[in-house]
């Protein structure tokens, strides 16, 4: 079984470390998890305005989210919290009222920083909104990466045993929520 797995970098700097460590994450995956990026930095600001006519950008993200078997989101912290323009994207894929486009998605969330507590704070903010979306999310294990340019390189390799011996077991342990989560099908679609 293969599963297609949408991730979203909550940056969108050209050098973003979390982009850096979403390589990691993609070239240390099992193989039954494929990856597509799902942008982010194109979609307007959000306005009720919109809603009636979506813009091109918001209906694009809102499939792209949609065909999703699941959702690697790998996101820096803006101070103590998820960058304004994932939150953003987050607010877009929940509408219009009704049609939440993140609804039983299995998501893995996580973050890397140059600081000590890797992005934790954000990652507490942001399960609060993903409760809220519905998005089944994998609580172990966690992930809080410090990041340093001499274990990530910019392929993807990972220059340390025990960092790469961790982030597969994280993606191991993803694709097996993946699978638990979609084994179990929503009461409306029972018979
Ligand atoms: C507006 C802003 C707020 C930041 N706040 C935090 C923070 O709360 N915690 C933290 O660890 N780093 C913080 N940083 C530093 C980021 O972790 C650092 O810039 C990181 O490289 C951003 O990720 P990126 O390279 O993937 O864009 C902040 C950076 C910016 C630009």
């Amino acid at each position: 079984m293969t599963y297609r797995i949408g991730y979203v970098i909550g940056s969108l700097s050209a050098n973003s470390i979390n982009r850096r460590l979403s390589k990691a994450l993609i070239k240390l995956a099992p193989a039954e998890l494929e990856f597509f990026e799902i942008g982010i930095g194109d979609l307007p600001l959000f306005n009720t305005d919109l809603e009636s006519d979506l813009p091109k950008s918001v209906a694009a993200f809102k499939q792209a989210v949609e065909s999703a078997d699941g959702l690697l989101i790998v996101s820096p912290e803006y101070n103590r919290s998820m960058p304004g323009v994932l939150k953003n994207a987050l607010d877009w894929g929940s509408r219009p009222y009704g049609h939440n486009s993140f609804a039983r998605k299995p998501t893995a969330l996580l973050g890397a920083s140059p600081g000590g507590i890797g992005t934790a704070v954000m990652q507490s903010a942001m399960r609060t909104v993903l409760g809220f979306l519905d998005a089944p999310q994998m609580t172990s294990p966690e992930g809080y990466i410090t990041f340093s340019a001499e274990v990530y390189g910019e392929d993807g390799t990972v220059h340390n045993d025990g960092t790469r011996e961790f982030l597969s077991h994280y993606m191991a342990e993803y694709a097996a929520f993946v699978a638990r989560v979609l084994a179990v099908a929503a009461p409306g679609h029972i018979g």
